[in-house]
């Protein structure tokens, strides 16, 4: 083990879908930050899973005539296998039907039941299956779910509640005392006001139906799933478990991502559940928007569903990757379009990368027999202009990162691509050949590349696979294994002497009549 741990999570997904571009936006989000902090040498802990508790899948598998473990086994691999087809790098992956989330969940319950913050109620009031939520009759919108307008269900029955009423105190002095807490700003805003509105007390068991955790203490009540699935953070670190290492280690997470329909449970009830158990709550929660189509959030039931796998199969995978993060700023909701993605790709990706890596490559071989030249004895001004933009990258890079501003980050590296691009239109080093001008000419070349080299650098976390493969064409190393980016991105890294191959277009451009 080496480096500052750095613990990132997604929510744990329901297994009543299958994968969506809803959910592959917030997991390749958390995957681009956990490749960035691994290559700035942290530790990392990357973790996503799936939420396979409540009435919801209960229900879903009834529908289906299979039992709820057997209908959660069917759907996981469909995760599993839409996170590798997005090159998803997660270190771990929890499935809360797992042992050691059960083990984990139950030692909670012990400890919270133990310390007096449990109470047995009744409870009385309307319950959204597919939002597996509770509402108060006042909260209704025309007697349905306010938050998705579907249908709910009366219920009273015996639950086992938790003293949340009692935290609201405790809470709002630690968003004040921690204001990155909730991110962004206008999340924060939303939090702190309603916890200013008072809490309830929460019913965190349910009797009717059994597909969950059975609380240690009273085994015919089994968890609440949204209180189930939390405890996920803690339970797939080892807590409760007979390795605590682990948790002890990583523990509290540098960022859970959510989507901002989530973020009451995330930053109210988690945090209070954490101090009720003496436990630290997390560094941040960051709530992305939603992305819509047309103008709508997209949704099976709505059926302007596009899937995640017909878009890689257009338009590959770092480019998909590349439009979510690039086109639709983090933290606000974001109108997608395929019109836009085509744009982009042919505009940013095909044009500006993609050009510049085969004309360079084409060049390099075509000049100099496929080979590096020597860094130059001596740098023109061009030269310079394009190390500098160069040498702001690392810093301009990491402060988007630190917000999660990914168009920010991606923007900065293509200051350096169209700064690249514009070099060599000017410095024309077809026309150096002709003038048999050979010294200038690997000047060029080289100065080109090396910006090449350190642009594939910053690229990586969000488009991993071609600038594994810009590199490997420059005749460099495993770039995953970088692990100083800043000082791997230091000017003159590029060795002369090292095989360049021209390949395929990284990116062949898309008509739009396709
Ligand atoms: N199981 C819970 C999370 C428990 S975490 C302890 C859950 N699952 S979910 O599968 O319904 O949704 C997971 C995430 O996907 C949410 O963060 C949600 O905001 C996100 N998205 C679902 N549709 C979306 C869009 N159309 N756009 C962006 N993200 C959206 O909630």
């Amino acid at each position: 083990m080496s480096g500052n741990p750095f613990y990132v999570t997604t929510p744990i997904y329901y297994v009543n879908a299958e994968p969506h571009l809803g959910t592959a936006y917030t997991t390749i989000a958390a995957d681009a930050l956990a490749r960035y902090r691994r290559m700035t040498g942290h530790d990392v802990i990357f973790l996503t899973g799936l939420d396979e508790h409540g009435q919801k899948v209960a229900q879903a598998a009834e529908e289906h005539g299979t039992s709820p473990q057997e209908w959660v086994d069917a759907i996981a691999p469909k995760f599993i296998d839409a996170w590798e087809m997005l090159d998803i790098s997660n270190d771990d992956f929890i499935r809360t039907t797992e042992e050691r989330h059960k083990r984990g969940v139950q030692a909670f319950w012990t400890k919270l039941h133990d310390d007096g913050w449990l109470y047995k109620g009744s409870y009385e009031g309307w319950y959204c299956v597919p939002d597996e939520t509770y509402w108060a009759e006042d909260q209704l919108l025309e007697g349905k779910c306010p938050q998705c307008g579907r249908d709910v269900e009366f219920l009273r029955e015996e639950n086992w509640f938790f003293k949340l009423s009692e935290f609201a105190g405790r809470l709002l002095a630690f968003y004040e005392e921690h204001t990155g807490f909730v991110q962004p700003e206008t999340r924060r805003n939303e939090v702190v006001s309603f916890v200013q509105g008072g809490l309830k007390d929460l019913s965190i068991s349910r009797t009717n139906f059994t597909w969950g955790v059975p609380l240690p203490f009273d085994e015919g009540h089994v968890t609440y799933v949204w209180i189930d699935a939390l405890l996920n953070y803690i339970t797939a670190l080892g807590y409760g478990g007979d390795d605590a290492s682990r948790f002890e280690r990583f523990w509290p997470a540098d960022y859970h991502f959510v989507g901002k329909d989530i973020i009451r449970f995330h930053c109210v009830i988690w945090p209070a559940m954490l101090m009720a158990a003496g436990i630290e709550p997390p560094t941040s929660v960051f709530a992305h928007g939603f992305l819509l189509t047309k103008g709508e959030k997209m949704s099976k039931s709505k059926g302007n569903v596009i899937t995640p796998a017909s878009l890689v199969e257009r338009f590959g995978v770092d480019a998909y990757r590349y439009y979510f993060l690039r086109d639709v700023a983090f933290g606000q909701d974001g109108s997608i379009s395929m019109e836009a993605m085509v744009q982009r790709y042919n505009g940013d990706l095909a044009n500006d990368w993609g050009n510049l890596c085969s004309r360079l490559f084409n060049m390099t071989e075509k000049y100099l027999g496929g080979v590096t030249p020597s860094a130059p004895a001596q740098d023109a001004d061009a030269d310079e202009t394009l190390q500098a933009l160069a040498g702001f990258l690392p810093e301009k890079y990491e402060a988007a990162m630190a917000r999660l501003d990914y168009a920010g980050a991606l923007e900065a590296v293509w200051d350096l691509i169209k700064g690249a691009n514009r070099y060599i239109e000017e410095q024309a080093p077809w026309n150096l050949a002709k003038e048999g001008d050979d010294a200038r000419l690997a000047a060029v070349l080289y100065t080109a590349l090396e910006a090449v080299r350190i642009a594939a650098l910053f690229t990586a976390p969000v488009m991993p696979a071609t600038s594994a493969e810009v590199w490997r064409r420059i005749g460099l190393g495993d770039i995953a294994a970088v692990t100083d980016i800043a000082a791997e991105a230091a000017w003159g890294g590029l060795p002369a002497g090292s095989a360049v191959t021209k390949g395929d277009p990284l990116y062949p451009r898309i008509y739009e009549d396709e």
